[in-house]
C-alpha cells in the first residue's frame, strides 16, 4: 500500500509567522526520504496554508514520486491544474469555514461540475480522484463521473468509538470492494494516525493512503528532543567565543 504524505501543515506554520520556514518543499523532500511514495498539498481557494509558489516548487522539485493536488472543481483550479500538471488531482469539496475537508463530495448536486473537471483533466493525461463518502452509491456515482480513482474517506471511522468504528470500516470496507469491482483504482484517507491506521491496511484492494495531520504532527514530537538538543549545543559553542 503507498503513502500520499499531505505538508499543508508546514505551511500553516510558516504562514504563522509570514517568512519561508519551515519550507513545505523542504519537508517534502524529508518525507520523500522516509520513504513517501507521494506528497499532497491542498490548494485552498482562500490560501491559506499552501500558496500558488509552493505548488510551483513543489512541481519543480518532485520528480521520483506522484505529485497530488488536491482542490476544488472550480474553473480557477482547473486552470492551474492544467499548468501546472501534477501526477494526479484530487478534486474535494470545500467550504471556506471548515477548518479541514469535512466530507465527501456531494455528486448528485455536483455531478456537471466535477465530470467537466474530470474531462478537462484526465483529457491532458492527468488522473482525477474524487474525495468520496463511504458509501456503495456513492462509488458508483463516481463511476459515472468518468474519474479513474476514488479516495474513501476515512474520516468518520477515525473519529468513531467502540463499535461504532467497526461499523464504519465496515462501511469503508464494502466501498473499496464495490469501488475495486467496477474498475476504479482505490485510495483512502482523512484522519488516520498511528493507531487507526492498521485496521484500514487490513482492507484489500487499497492502493494507497493519504495523510496528513497524523505524521505532522508526530514528526514535531520525534524531532522535538533533538532540535532542543541542536540549539543547546550551538548556545554552548557560542559561549566558548
Ligand atoms: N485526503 C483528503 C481528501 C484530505 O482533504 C485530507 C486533508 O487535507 C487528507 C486526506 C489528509 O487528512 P489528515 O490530515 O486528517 O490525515
Amino acid at each position: 500500500m503507498l503513502l500520499g504524505v499531505n505538508v499543508d501543515h508546514v505551511a500553516t506554520v510558516r504562514n504563522a509567522r509570514g517568512g519561508c520556514e519551515p519550507d513545505p518543499v523542504e519537508a517534502a523532500e524529508l518525507a520523500i526520504a522516509g520513504g513517501a511514495d507521494g506528497i499532497t498539498v491542498h490548494l485552498r481557494e482562500d490560501r491559506r496554508h499552501i500558496k500558488d509558489k509552493d505548488l510551483k516548487l513543489l512541481r519543480r522539485s518532485i520528480s521520483s514520486v506522484e505529485l497530488n493536488l488536491e482542490m476544488a472543481a472550480t474553473e480557477e483550479m482547473i486552470g492551474i491544474a492544467l499548468r501546472v500538471k501534477p501526477d494526479m488531482v484530487t478534486l474535494v469539496p470545500e467550504k471556506r469555514q471548515e477548518l479541514t475537508t469535512e466530507g465527501g463530495l456531494n455528486l448528485t448536486k455536483s455531478m456537471r461540475q466535477i465530470k467537466k473537471a474530470v474531462e478537462a483533466i484526465q483529457g491532458r493525461g492527468m488522473p482525477v480522484s474524487l474525495f468520496i463518502n463511504p458509501s456503495v452509491s456513492d462509488v458508483e456515482i463516481a463511476k459515472e463521473t468518468g474519474a479513474r480513482m476514488v479516495e474513501i474517506h476515512t474520516g468518520l471511522y477515525a473519529n468513531a468509538k467502540g463499535r461504532r468504528q467497526s461499523t464504519e470500516l465496515e462501511r469503508v470496507r464494502r466501498a473499496v470492494e464495490r469501488a475495486s469491482d467496477i474498475g476504479l483504482i482505490v485510495n483512502a484517507g482523512h484522519g488516520l494516525d498511528y493507531r487507526n491506521v492498521k485496521a484500514i491496511t487490513g482492507i484489500e484492494g487499497i492502493r494507497g493512503l493519504y495523510i496528513g495531520h497524523g505524521i505532522i504532527s508526530r514528526s514535531i514530537f520525534i524531532g522535538m528532543e533533538k532540535a532542543v538538543r541542536e540549539m543547546k549545543r550551538l548556545m554552548e559553542i557560542g559561549k566558548k567565543f
